[in-house]
């Protein structure tokens, strides 16, 4: 099928803050990062290329396949561009698909509008060229075609990834507030730790952060934890070369750790679902889980990254009580954390003034919509001159 080795440009979504982490990554699977915008970067390759994207990124959420780009001004010029684009060749007559956009067009007020647009001319063009037509629905377990239009400017994607690539399959039990599994592997970059010494993660909740790690630090693919993806519905899929991948990137992780990876939280449930997690991620072996305060958290003497992830007062919790807790972390990271980096991933920089500790790096994301930063400081013996008065 020519679609499958045909090259064409490929856009991955992320989370805004995370492209240049994003694009590293693309880098280093070999592909090239054409540009970064504020929260996609753009690559080139084949549908067949999507697959090995699919399974190795981790920080992307949906790998975008060009098929097509044209202009168009109103939805009728949309209907009759989309219908020339040979769909019977993509999608099985006998599948379903869904249809999600992202539209700025002052033509269109309510963007499932151009989505049931472009829906019908896909299927009305596969119902006049087989006879037959696929169905359609919300549900992005299947084909999912994907339409960016801004102004004139029309694209339209296969959405080879269906569901998100956050979805790893892995966080059965995700309790409050978990952090995204693409944020949490941006965050674990973020910090440079690859598996070299250890990585302690107090307040660990649904344990997100130290999954991931595990999964960089054994170079797991993290695709290898999910068994659909869109591509896989589509026209001219070869389910033996991509078993033949799976298996070849298996084969490739490692099955030892240098330094040692610890999540505690305070909370019994939170370890008991962090567990369970890791256990379907296949990495429970490799973290040391503990039920306890995190000033309590064991903290090996020869260094690596200390990440917490603490409640910001947003969603949960008391701000005078957390004023408290973000003063303790400060006392922990001096008094236990010396030879360590440490990290602080917070959506309240008024909470971090807390810390008392002059940072090294400050590193925005966004977890969902709210702008929160990685705020990064040096524990390093003396590094008590970097307290703030
Ligand atoms: C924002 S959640 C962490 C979410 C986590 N990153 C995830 O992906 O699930 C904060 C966690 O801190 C824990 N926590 C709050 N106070 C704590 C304390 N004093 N010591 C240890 N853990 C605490 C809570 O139980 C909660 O699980």
């Amino acid at each position: 099928m020519f679609l499958w080795g045909k090259k064409s440009r490929i856009v991955i979504t992320c989370a805004k803050g995370v492209p240049p982490f994003l694009k590293q990554e693309i880098l280093s699977v070999g592909f090239p990062a054409l540009s970064a915008g504020m929260a996609e970067v753009e690559t080139e390759g084949t549908m067949e290329d999507t697959q090995r994207l699919n399974l190795l990124i981790r920080t992307g959420q949906r790998v975008l396949y060009l098929l097509e780009s044209f202009s168009a001004r109103t939805p009728e010029d949309l209907y009759k561009r989309v219908s020339r684009i040979s769909w019977e060749d993509y999608i099985p007559e006998d599948s379903y698909f869904s249809v999600t956009s992202s539209v700025h067009n002052p033509t269109i007020k309510d963007s499932r509008f151009a989505n049931v647009k472009c829906k019908d001319a896909i299927v009305d063009r596969i119902k006049e060229k087989r006879g037959r037509r696929p169905d359609t629905g919300p549900e992005r377990d299947e084909i999912v075609v994907h339409l960016y239009w801004k102004g004139n400017i029309c694209q339209v994607f296969l959405d080879t990834s269906g569901e998100p690539l956050s979805r790893r399959g892995y966080r059965m039990i995700p309790l409050k507030a978990p952090m995204q599994e693409t944020l949490a592997s941006a965050v674990v970059l973020a910090t440079g730790w690859t598996g070299d010494g250890n990585l302690i993660n107090p307040m660990c909740g649904s344990g997100t952060l130290a999954i991931e790690a595990a999964l960089i630090a054994l170079d797991r693919a993290p695709g290898l934890l999910r068994s659909n993806f869109g591509f896989m519905h589509l026209k001219g899929f070869d389910e033996s070369s991509w078993k033949v991948l799976r298996r070849k990137t298996r084969a490739e992780a490692k099955d030892r750790l240098n330094g040692r990876i610890i999540a505690t939280d305070i909370s019994q449930q939170a370890v008991e679902a962090a567990k369970k997690n890791a256990m379907t991620a296949g990495v429970d072996r490799f973290i040391e889980f503990g039920v306890c305060d995190f000033s309590e958290t064991p903290v090996p003497t020869n260094g690596g990254v200390v990440v917490l992830n603490p409640e910001y007062g947003e969603r949960m919790g008391e701000i005078e009580k957390l004023k408290e807790t973000y003063k303790e972390m400060g006392d922990f990271f001096k008094k236990k954390c010396l030879g360590y980096k440490g990290y602080i991933f917070t959506g309240n920089l008024d909470l971090a003034k807390k810390v008392g500790l002059r940072t090294n790096r400050r590193i925005t994301f966004f977890n969902g919509p709210i702008e929160c930063r990685l705020l990064e400081y040096d524990l390093y013996e003396g590094s008590r001159k970097g307290e703030m008065s």
